[in-house]
């Protein structure tokens, strides 16, 4: 069985998404661990409230972010995963980790990078008039937002919209395509090009 752990910060939603994709086998896997660096996330309920495994590393806990991905790296070899996915996890990983999983570790993204890494991405996309934005899955380097580019997914931005309403809206996207890619990996069907999935309404 395809062995997936899913790193998390707070409330989950993209977790919970892919724990019914593989409930109803829509991807050929099992999620085996959920960890969160937040102890108060709602996604921790959401891994219970599906009897997944879950730990708790909280990071303030850390002196050094290498410290910290020490603590992960122990963690996570004994699940020995086939794919890491960081679904809403607010840390950036250092060496320590994305060597020791090289190419098994993937995050999704709001935005269409390399256009606007890191935080804040649909104020930027209000704040600069944009006419589309959307998601990007990827797989992690040390640098934040900065590996490569597995797959997007684009969405017109509509006149006047607000921030929650295109949040809400990339939501939708993060939800289907997440689960789609994950189960490509699943499949041993990834390959090096870029997949562009149809423009999202
Ligand atoms: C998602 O928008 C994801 O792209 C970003 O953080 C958010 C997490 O949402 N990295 P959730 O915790 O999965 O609901």
């Amino acid at each position: 069985m395809f062995k997936i752990v899913v790193l998390i910060s707070g409330n989950g939603s993209n977790l919970e998404a892919l724990i019914n994709a593989c409930k109803n086998k829509i991807i050929n896997g099992s999620i085996d661990l959920v960890i969160s660096n937040n102890p108060s996330a709602y996604g921790i309920e959401r891994a219970k409230n599906h009897s997944i495994d879950f730990k708790i590393v909280d990071n303030k806990r850390f002196k050094t972010r290498e410290d910290f991905d020490k603590a992960l790296v122990e963690k996570l070899k004994d699940s020995n995963p086939d794919l890491i996915v960081l679904a809403g996890f607010m840390r950036i990983l250092s060496s320590v980790m994305t060597k020791t999983f090289k190419n098994k570790i993937i995050n999704i993204h709001p935005s269409l990078l390399p256009k606007y890494p890191g935080l804040d991405t649909h104020n930027m996309v209000i704040k600069n008039g944009d006419l589309k934005h959307g998601v990007t899955i990827h797989y992690v380097n040390e640098v934040l937002d900065g590996g490569e580019i597995i797959a997007q997914g684009e969405m017109p931005v509509n006149a006047n919209e607000t921030y929650e309403e295109i949040k809400t809206r990339i939501h939708r996207i993060e939800h289907v395509m997440l689960p789609m890619v994950v189960s490509k990996f699943a499949d041993g069907t990834i390959n090096t090009e870029k997949i562009i999935y149809e423009k999202f309404k």
